[in-house]
């Protein structure tokens, strides 16, 4: 048969695959060491993973207005310039997370991380960007998603004080999108099983939700159920409901520490801080720290550092060396300078069955239990299981139809035939 003498001429030629293979030698030289100070989800709640001591997120949004509507965006961890300038402010406002949205994964980003790591700052970056994400309207799981998310883990997993990712941003809306969920959930799948498969550290990777009354309970159930290797490692919520002087009770936030006490793995505020009532106090901050919320929330991410015209800044920027610091950066700072949460220790953390069971689809979800495949599926698995794809010499291009039809036609090619195809022509013309 055509494919057994072609597997057994041992040659490696195609081209997308060969990367994989290196993606995945390289790393085994930078496996993790374990008494660095990564950060790690146990049950519910982050940890030191040093000493196992609870992590409360005690973030900042780190980065100039991103959005779908300009596409293009300045990477905040790029620019060891203007690190070294919001350093002492973060470190001011008692930071432990800074989180970035979109990243330029050609930049080199050692400057900024290795400085905010020697300050106990770490980071929590969205894998997307503005020109390659999981839409709402249109959302899928495919090829360019897949490179995009990759090669920001590949830059980022150098690094101890990465946190985590987030394979979305708020792409489910309401109730008529919640069938973008599976293809957010295939992404954190299939993002854990490259960290594996490249011998990377397992950083976590959650989703960040929008606070929508209709589907937030059943899309952190949703991120939370199923298997192991396809389910959040945290969840994210953009949380704006306590705005000025409130309470547990009036704010909302005493009916969501509720309605999210039976998640099995961290939630936290991705984003906060209603601007309503300006300035801003931030009297929820007390709260967010106490008992009251601390055995089912893990801080939150204040939005943001940068003033804007949507006036939620701390600081405004003079130049690339100085900013003015705001009055909701004195609030800010000031609050948070005051906190002192109850801390866990991951010894003591209680073993519970991390899949919840999904929730039902009706009214208002509709995300089908069953993702959508890997994007460099079935037909590209065959080849690759062992990363020693080959084709003979010999094998003349016009019977490339002939074996990838035979091979291929043993599985699901789920429409991916086609793109190996490609691949095995392109290399074969180098
Ligand atoms: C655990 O380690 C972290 C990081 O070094 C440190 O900030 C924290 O204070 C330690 N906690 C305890 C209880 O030793
Ligand atoms: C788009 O974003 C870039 C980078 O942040 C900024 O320089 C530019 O002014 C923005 N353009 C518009 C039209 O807002
Ligand atoms: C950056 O991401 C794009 C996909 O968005 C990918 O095509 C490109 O190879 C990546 N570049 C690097 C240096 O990883
Ligand atoms: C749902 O979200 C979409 C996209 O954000 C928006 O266009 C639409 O108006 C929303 N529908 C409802 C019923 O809120
Ligand atoms: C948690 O429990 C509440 C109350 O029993 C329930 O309404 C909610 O759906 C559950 N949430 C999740 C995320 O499973």
């Amino acid at each position: 048969m055509l494919f057994k003498s072609l597997v057994q001429s041992g040659l490696l030629v195609v081209a997308g695959l060969s990367e994989y293979a290196s993606a995945a030698s390289s790393a085994s030289s930078s496996s993790s060491s374990s008494d660095s100070e990564t950060i790690e989800v146990v049950g519910n709640k982050f940890y030191y993973a040093n000493n196992g001591s609870q992590f409360y997120i005690r973030g900042i949004a780190y980065q100039a207005s991103v959005s779908s509507q300009n596409t293009s965006f300045v990477d905040p961890l790029a620019d060891g310039t203007t690190c070294k300038r919001d350093l002492p402010y973060l470190v001011g406002a008692n930071t432990n997370v800074v989180r970035v949205y979109a990243l330029d994964n050609t930049s080199d980003h050692s400057e900024c991380m290795n400085m905010f790591k020697d300050a106990g700052i770490y980071v929590i970056a969205d894998l997307a960007q503005p020109k390659v994400s999981i839409t709402t309207d249109d959302p899928a799981w495919d090829i360019a998603l897949y490179d995009r998310y990759t090669s920001v883990i590949d830059e980022m997993q150098q690094y101890d004080n990465t946190l985590g990712f987030f394979a979305g941003n708020e792409v489910i809306t309401n109730s008529t999108n919640s069938d973008a969920a599976p293809f957010i959930k295939a992404a954190i799948r299939d993002m854990k099983k490259y960290m594996s498969d490249s011998g990377y550290r397992a950083i976590p990777i959650g989703y960040s939700a929008n606070d929508d009354a209709d589907t937030r309970v059943a899309s952190a159930a949703y991120f939370n159920c199923g298997e192991e290797d396809e389910i959040a490692d945290f969840y994210g919520i953009n949380m704006y409901e306590w705005c000025g002087d409130s309470s547990f009770k009036t704010s909302g936030y005493q009916a969501r520490t509720e309605e999210f006490s039976n998640l099995t793995i961290p939630i936290f505020f991705s984003e906060y801080g209603c601007n309503t009532v300006r300035p801003r106090k931030f009297t929820e901050i007390a709260e967010i720290f106490s008992d009251d919320m601390t055995d089912v929330w893990s801080g939150g991410i204040v939005y943001m550092y940068y003033e804007e015209a949507n006036d939620y800044g701390l600081v405004s920027e003079i130049d690339s060396t100085s900013v003015k610091t705001l009055s909701d950066y004195v609030y800010y700072s000031s609050e948070m300078a005051k906190i002192s949460p109850t801390i866990a220790t991951s010894g003591s953390a209680t073993a519970t069955e991390r899949g919840l069971s999904c929730p039902a689809t009706g009214k208002t979800w509709s995300a089908a239990d069953t993702l959508p495949p890997t994007p460099l599926a079935s037909a590209c698995d065959c080849m690759a299981a062992s990363l020693s794809c080959v084709v003979a010499d010999d094998v003349s291009s016009k019977d490339y139809g002939d074996l990838f039809g035979t091979v291929c036609g043993e599985i699901d090619c789920s429409g991916q035939v086609v793109f190996c195809f490609e691949l095995v022509l392109r290399s074969s013309r180098q």
